[in-house]
């Protein structure tokens, strides 16, 4: 029996939809399995700037401190017509908890279901053989000084005689770019033990830097094999052939970029989950925030037609990695694949011949195959 605190943020749009399903799966595996889990449920985002005047308040982010691991919504998306230029953004809730708890590794497993081949854009002999994870740094680089201004790292739009300009900085340490680069060395001794490391070398220092860092960790690794790919030559090979790929480390922004590309292998950005991990350990593994990659989805939210897997797939990641509870991640993944495989579809993955569902049903769906014996 494991015991362990969880906070929630739902936060805003689609978020409360579909984590209130990944809970509902983390609810039925502690029932089933004997656990015990104690959840604390917090304000995110817009929902915090309305409530509470901030995008996270201090006692959340203690609250989130004092827990196992973070399962998070969404944030973002301001009503239309809302200026809040120069004011809080909702978004800085997620960087605040992303750079204060040193979530440098953002884990995106890509693995398309081959019940879903039809649902992707691309044609099915493409999508075979298809499974690969993103390490995305997620704690410098072009994303940071976004949340003040950090002294040397400018993101600012300036006022000068000659006119308006804006600048944002891509800085990275050595000690920035070692320790993701190891992360993903050290997954790939578990996969197939093949990293591809994703830069702009030909344009870029801080990728001459990162791919000088690439060159030492491997080093240390001589059963991994790997290889330098340029960020534009990464995209297009995403798409021609998915299958080449095993582990792929890569700069912030790139791999946000690219997440998002590689989410369409799956038939849906819905589809995916994400785990954000540093170094601190807990009990069963390590502390850590649990998020669909997808955002708030505002133009849906709130008509129970969200994809809730990616949550859901999200919490499989939480029992793995923070909780140490493999198996019942496993069972999480398999009850996904079940309930995909006997023709349920949120809207997003409508194909013919499949049984069309809302976000509740779909998380109930999956509920149902994870409860059988
Ligand atoms: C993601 C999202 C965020 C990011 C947004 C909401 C700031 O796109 O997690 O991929 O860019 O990191
Ligand atoms: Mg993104």
């Amino acid at each position: 029996m494991s015991k362990a605190t969880i906070t929630v943020l739902p936060g805003d749009g689609v978020g409360p939809e579909v984590t209130a399903q990944a809970l509902k799966v983390l609810r039925a595996v502690e029932e089933k399995c004997g656990h015990s889990f104690t959840v604390h449920k917090r304000r995110v985002g817009l929902d915090a700037l309305a409530a509470e005047g901030v995008a996270i308040s201090e006692s959340t982010f203690e609250t989130c401190a004092q827990s196992d691991a973070i399962l998070f919504g969404a944030v973002g998306s301001l009503p239309a017509g809302e200026d809040r230029s120069g004011g809080p953004r909702p978004e800085q809730a997620l960087f605040r908890l992303r750079k204060e708890f040193g979530f440098f590794a953002n884990l995106r497993p890509v693995r398309p279901f081959e019940a879903l081949y039809g649902a992707s854009s691309l044609k099915p002999e493409h999508l075979k053989g298809a499974d690969m994870i993103f390490v995305r740094e997620l704690s410098a680089g072009l994303y940071y000084g976004r949340l003040e201004s950090v002294p040397g790292k400018p993101s600012e739009i300036r006022r000068t005689q000659q006119g308006t300009e804006a600048v944002d900085t891509l800085l990275y340490t050595e000690e920035e770019i070692e320790r993701v680069v190891r992360a993903a060395f050290e997954i790939a001794l578990d996969r197939e033990r093949k990293v591809t490391s994703v830069d702009k070398a030909n344009v870029l220092s801080s990728s001459v830097l990162w791919r000088e860092v690439v060159e030492r960790v491997a080093a240390d690794h001589p059963t991994v094999t790997y290889e330098h790919m340029l960020v534009d030559a990464c995209a297009m090979r995403l798409i021609r052939t998915p299958s080449d790929f095993d582990v792929i480390v890569t700069e912030n922004l790139f791999g946000d970029i690219l997440t998002d590309e590689a989410s369409m292998l799956t038939g849906s950005i819905g589809m995916l989950p994400s785990a954000s991990l540093g170094t601190r350990r807990t009990a069963g593994g390590m502390f850590g925030l649990y998020e669909p990659i997808h955002g708030s989805a505002p133009d849906i939210a709130g008509q129970d037609k969200a994809n809730p897997v990616g949550a859901i797939l999200s919490a499989a990641l939480l029992l793995r990695h923070s909780l140490g509870l493999a198996q019942e991640a496993s069972a999480v993944e398999e009850a996904v694949e079940a309930a995909i495989r006997e023709g349920y579809r949120t809207p997003d993955l409508d194909e013919d011949g499949r049984t069309v569902v809302g976000t509740e049903e779909m998380g109930r769906r999956i509920l149902d195959r994870l409860r059988q014996p």
